[in-house]
């Protein structure tokens, strides 16, 4: 597939997703977005992979929706279009893991898109932001409903009603990112976490991705059941027999996705 505003890259049965507008800061236009959705959606279909990546480059992991090209539009424009809809809806349906490895500017939906994905590896130069209050609008892709679940109310109204941006070790300080490292071992600790995920049987990966987001949708008394379901029914599965034989006979599980 010819992308223009995103690289693609198959390694080691990891999908490797790169935006690339840099005269932009991979600013989200309605190319890009599409494009994006394009790949994410074909690295879930293809069997070759079985971890996602998604990154930037070290200036931006994206500075945001594209502001030229929503400056113009009208209340019917943007509702007819519905792109950010969009985003959450096919994101929401990848069922691979997906990691977002963040250097610098994740802003507005940039930041958003970031926390779509499963968690967020960030380098010491990441800042993330909500400052779409700056240019007369709020978040779009979830930064006032996901930013709130991952560092409670009050950072939350902090940084959509200031607009302040936040760093790296604030943002692992309050949950946002699961890891800060050098911004020179960023794409390393990535890939070599994707690489662990890759190892894992994929039914089983898939469904711990499942169950923890279940989390987000509903009661703890519910969640806890269906948490239940899910472990009971990893029993039909031969990599169940084949991870605990190998734990058992002391060797390394070969997972079969079966
Ligand atoms: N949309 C379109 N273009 C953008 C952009 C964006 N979100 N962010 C940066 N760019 C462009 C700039 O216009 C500039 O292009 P030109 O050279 O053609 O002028 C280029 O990228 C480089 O940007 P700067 O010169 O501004 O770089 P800087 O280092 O001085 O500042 C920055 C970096 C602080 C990130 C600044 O670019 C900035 O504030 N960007 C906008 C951030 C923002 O408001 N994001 C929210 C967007 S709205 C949104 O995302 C809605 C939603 O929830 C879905």
């Amino acid at each position: 597939m010819a992308f223009e505003t995103i690289i693609v890259e198959i390694e080691d049965h990891i999908g490797l997703i790169k935006l690339n507008r840099p005269d932009a800061l991979n600013a989200l236009n309605s190319q890009l977005i599409s494009e994006l959705l394009e790949a994410l959606e074909s690295a879930d279909a293809n069997d070759k992979v079985r971890c996602i990546v998604l990154t930037g480059s070290d200036k931006a992991f994206a500075a945001g929706a594209d502001i030229k090209e929503m400056s113009e539009m009208s209340f019917v424009d943007v509702s007819n279009i519905n792109l950010f809809g969009e985003v959450n809806a096919r994101i929401g349906a990848i069922r691979k893991p997906i990691i977002a490895a963040v250097s610098g500017y994740a802003l507005g939906g940039g930041c958003e898109l970031a926390m779509a994905c499963d968690f967020i590896i960030a380098s010491e130069s990441a800042k993330f932001g909500q400052p779409e209050i700056n240019l007369g609008v709020i978040a779009g892709i979830g930064g006032s409903q996901r930013l709130t679940r991952f560092v409670g109310k009050s950072k939350s109204m902090d940084m959509n009603l200031t607009g302040r941006f936040m760093d790296s070790a604030e943002a692992e300080r309050s949950g946002l990112v699961s890891r800060v490292v050098p911004n020179k071992k960023l794409m390393d600790e990535a890939m070599g976490a994707a690489q662990k995920i890759a190892e894992k049987s994929l039914i089983t990966a898939r469904t711990a991705k499942e169950a923890v987001n279940r989390s987000f949708e509903t009661t703890l008394e519910e969640g806890l059941l269906f948490e239940q379901r899910l472990f009971h029914s990893l029993f039909a599965t031969e990599d169940q027999k084949e991870g605990m034989a190998a734990f058992i006979e002391k060797r390394q599980a070969q997972f079969r996705d079966k």
